[in-house]
Parts: structure tokens; sequence; C-alpha cells
């Protein structure tokens, strides 16, 4: 079976090669979505010195919410996208006085939280829940292109919705969380957009991309 030779090596793949990084090593879904929130547009060396800062100020949902909207947009300085540290505060609010401080566990109910996109949903709802729920972001849409020689293109609606639904047959129904974990690790740090590291590559043999030299042309995406 193809797909699960794919996702086992890539979780295998994934426990070798992972960075450490603090996010990974809780359950915390408050913890889970602020990585998110901030990680959005936004790369995890820059990221994470703000992570660290708001756990540190911002121990828990709670004093999140309590806090100043100036003290939060200060804390936000420089990671720009200022509507996401407005949302973020907005949703720590409606998480303390809508849900007693306790995030929703689903997919579906993330998905109605301000902010929270289907790529941020899915993450809380793997990492935090263990849902089994796939996450597709460009690391995704990347890996699965150039993989499976996917030619969809990614702008329009019909392209994702061919990769939803390849990322749905793939995901490790017993390990969403480190499945999720591992595609998205897997296109930030190995199969990167300029210079994927084709020669160490677990997958070079199978990948369409590798065979045909077509890493420079996938995924395709139309310019809008
Ligand atoms: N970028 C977005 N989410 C991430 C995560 N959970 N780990 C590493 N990089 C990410």
């Amino acid at each position: 079976n193809p797909n699960k030779f794919f996702r086992k090596r890539l979780i295998s793949w994934y426990l070798q090669n992972k960075r450490d990084l603090p996010w990974r090593n809780t359950n915390d879904p408050y913890m889970i979505w602020l990585s998110e929130i901030i990680l959005q547009q936004t790369r995890v060396s820059q990221g994470l010195p703000y992570f660290l800062n708001f756990i540190a100020e911002f121990p828990t949902v709670f004093d999140l919410a309590k806090a100043d909207e100036t003290k939060v947009l200060r804390l936000w300085q420089g990671l720009g996208y200022y509507s996401r540290a407005r949302n973020l505060h907005a949703c720590a609010r409606a998480i303390v006085e809508q849900y007693n401080g306790k995030f929703p566990n689903t997919y579906d109910e993330l998905l109605q939280l301000k902010g929270v996109g289907k790529y941020t949903a899915a993450a809380i709802a793997s990492f935090a829940f263990h849902e089994v729920v796939p996450v597709v972001d460009g690391n995704v849409y990347r890996v699965l292109s150039r993989i499976f020689g996917v030619f969809d293109d990614i702008a329009s609606g019909q392209g994702q919705k061919v990769f939803a639904q390849l990322a749905a047959e793939l995901i490790d129904r017993d390990d969403p969380h480190n499945y999720n974990q591992a595609i998205m690790e897997f296109g930030a740090i190995h199969c990167t957009p300029t210079a994927p590291a084709c020669d160490s590559c677990i997958f070079s043999r199978d990948c369409h991309a590798n065979k045909h030299s077509l890493q420079q042309n996938l995924p395709v995406k139309t310019k809008k």
C-alpha cells in the first residue's frame, strides 16, 4: 500500500529530524493556537521569540483575555499583520466568556473562532486533540504536488479540492498529530521551495518531480 509506505516513512523521517520547538512538547490547545496564529505568514525563526514572550506574559488564555489591547499590540510589534493580534485578543476573550476558558475540541467548532481558518483549525484539532483531520498549507501543497505529480493549480478552488482529497487519503489515522507535523516539517526543512535536498531524500526514487526534474515547476500556482 503506497499510502501506508508514504505516511510511515514520513513519520519516521520526522521523528529523527524534527526541530525541537516548544509548541511541539505540549498538548495545551492555548499554546498550540498561539503558536499557529503567530506562525501564519511568519517564519519559525522570527516567530519563536514572540511565542516565548507571549507565553511568559500570558501563561493562560485567561491572562491574555484580561490584558489591555495596547499591551498585546506592543508585544506583537514587528510581526506585522496587526489584525492577527486583534483577532488573537478577541478570540481569547471569546474563549473565556463563551467557553469558560476551555478551548473547543473539534475541528468544526474551532473553525468558528475569529482568526481561525481551515489550516489553523486542523492544526489545533490534530495537535491538541488527535482529531483525524489533515493540515493543508503551503508546505503540504509543495510536498504532495512534487512527490505525487499533482499539477492542479493551488490558487484554484478545484485544485484545492484535489489536494484536500489526497491529504485526507494520506493522513495517518492512528497518529494524525505526528503525521501533520511531519509533512509540514518535511516541506519546511527538506523539500524546500528553491533548493530541495533531493540527493538525500527518502522519497527520491518515487518522487514524480525528482524523476522528471520538475521541482521548480511544482506546485503549480497561477498568479491571480
Ligand atoms: N509553521 C506553522 N505551524 C508550524 C508548526 N506547528 N511547526 C513548525 N512550523 C510551523
